[in-house]
């Protein structure tokens, strides 16, 4: 029987696959001793921790209140988080994303890859990725698009602080900062739009009412930082990931350009292959018995999301990136029966997957048809860096044909 393999070792943080195989196998249930939470690992097991509601997201009141300077969606539960998800939820979904922010999507992505379009070569990570999501969110919420940069200051230093595993101070000052800078640009704002509310999404922060309740200003100002760590950070990785692995593989690449319908499927099965955010933790309120053993009230658990996606009792040849495989199906990917982890499951599933979905999708097909000879810049394959969050950290990609 191989060792325990120790997710804070840097040879998982160079590959955690192999690792991840190793628990699922061996070590179902493993404490460890580092971060003092059992690591769970098989697809049955996380399904059942992010399902059932013994498992609670307590544990994010110490973990992710700081970062955002109040109360937010994924530490709440019960009648509380149904009502504040309802607040919220229709900005992301149906007519109000297909015709309101499909075309800020759209425009987004036109005007960054202008900045490149006849360079010979680009990194796709730092040009696009990285700046795509933020500059989406800051245009939904109505600001001014002037801001793009500043948010683009706040929101490395709200990920910083929120992946400061080393306890940096002066990282966590210069989140703290950002913070306090982000509640402060946006107080005047939102008591305008209390007063004249628009179509924006900020207004319907400030307005939106169920059963006699509304979001405070402090109740605003945390989920706009919510919203730049949850929804920036994840589709960039998306992004670069899903590139990464059409560029590492011709024939799918081809046959996606072919046929543009094939999109979604890719990026479901990006997720699956390596989901951007590689575990949740959650902290059961009762005894609870898993695959390999008991946890005990008041533990923490942490849901390998990583690991489930690769699971050899779900998927047929889990470690193949094969966007035709027939067991993930794309158009289940945003309902509850999800084929896959990587959003989560269950009442705190991602309430951003299908604004997700519209920007990665955006993001292809704009990029695909702007460069029909797009390749590896120098033939070395990227790699993937990061433990809690993973994804390429450059992508220096050929953009015509015969350059570089
Ligand atoms: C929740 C992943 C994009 C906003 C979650 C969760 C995961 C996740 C795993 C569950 C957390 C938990 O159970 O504790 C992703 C991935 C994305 C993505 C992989 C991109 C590919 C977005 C976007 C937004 C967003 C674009 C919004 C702009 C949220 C919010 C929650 C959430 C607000 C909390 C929901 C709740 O607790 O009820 N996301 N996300 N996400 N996501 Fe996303």
């Amino acid at each position: 029987i191989p060792q325990p393999p120790d997710i804070l070792s840097p040879g998982f943080a160079a590959d955690p696959y192999p690792a991840y195989r190793i628990l699922r196998e061996h070590y179902p249930l493993l404490h460890h001793k580092g971060i003092d939470s059992y690591l769970i690992s098989r697809y049955e097991d996380v399904e059942r921790a992010f399902r059932e509601p013994v498992f609670t997201s307590d544990n994010y009141d110490w973990q992710i209140e700081p970062a955002h300077g109040g109360r937010t969606l994924p530490q709440m539960s019960g009648h509380e988080h149904s009502v504040r998800r309802a607040l919220v939820a229709p900005a992301f979904r149906g007519r109000e994303l297909r015709e309101t922010f499909l075309p800020v999507i759209e425009r987004n992505a036109r005007e960054l890859i202008d900045a490149f379009r006849d360079a010979p070569e680009t990194d796709l990570v730092a040009r696009f990725a990285t700046r795509f999501p933020v500059n989406v969110i800051v245009d939904m919420l109505g600001l001014d698009r002037a801001d793009h940069d500043r948010f683009h200051g706040w929101y490395a230093a709200v990920v910083a602080f929120l992946s400061n595993l080393a306890q940096d101070p002066d990282v966590a000052a210069a989140g703290r900062r950002a913070g306090e800078e982000l509640a402060g640009y946006l107080r005047p704002i939102i008591r305008q739009r209390r007063a004249a509310p628009g179509g924006d999404l900020l207004s319907r922060l400030c307005t939106a009412e169920i059963d006699g309740i509304r979001m405070t200003d402090r109740d605003i100002t945390a989920f706009v930082s919510l919203l730049l760590a949850a929804g920036g950070e994840t589709t960039d990785k998306a992004i670069g990931l899903i590139f990464r692995h059409l560029l590492a593989h011709p024939a799918q690449l081809a046959a996606v350009r072919a046929d543009r319908s094939l999109v979604p499927a890719a990026l479901a099965e990006t997720l699956r292959y390596t989901p951007p955010v590689q575990m949740i933790m959650r902290q059961p309120a009762a005894d609870v018995t898993l695959s390999g053993g008991t946890v005990p009230a008041g533990a923490t658990v942490t849901c390998l999301i990583g690991a489930a996606n690769r699971d050899e009792h779900r998927y047929a040849r889990p470690d193949s990136f094969d966007l035709f495989r027939t067991d993930l199906t794309p158009s289940h990917a945003f309902s509850a029966a999800a084929d896959h982890v990587a959003f989560g499951l269950g009442r705190h599933f991602c309430v951003g997957a299908l604004l997700a979905r519209a920007e990665v999708e955006t993001a292809v097909n704009q990029l695909l048809d702007a460069f029909p000879a797009m390749a590896f810049a120098d033939g070395i394959e990227p790699a993937d860096a990061g433990v809690f969050t993973r994804g390429p950290q450059e992508l220096r990609v050929r953009l015509a044909a015969g350059a570089g």
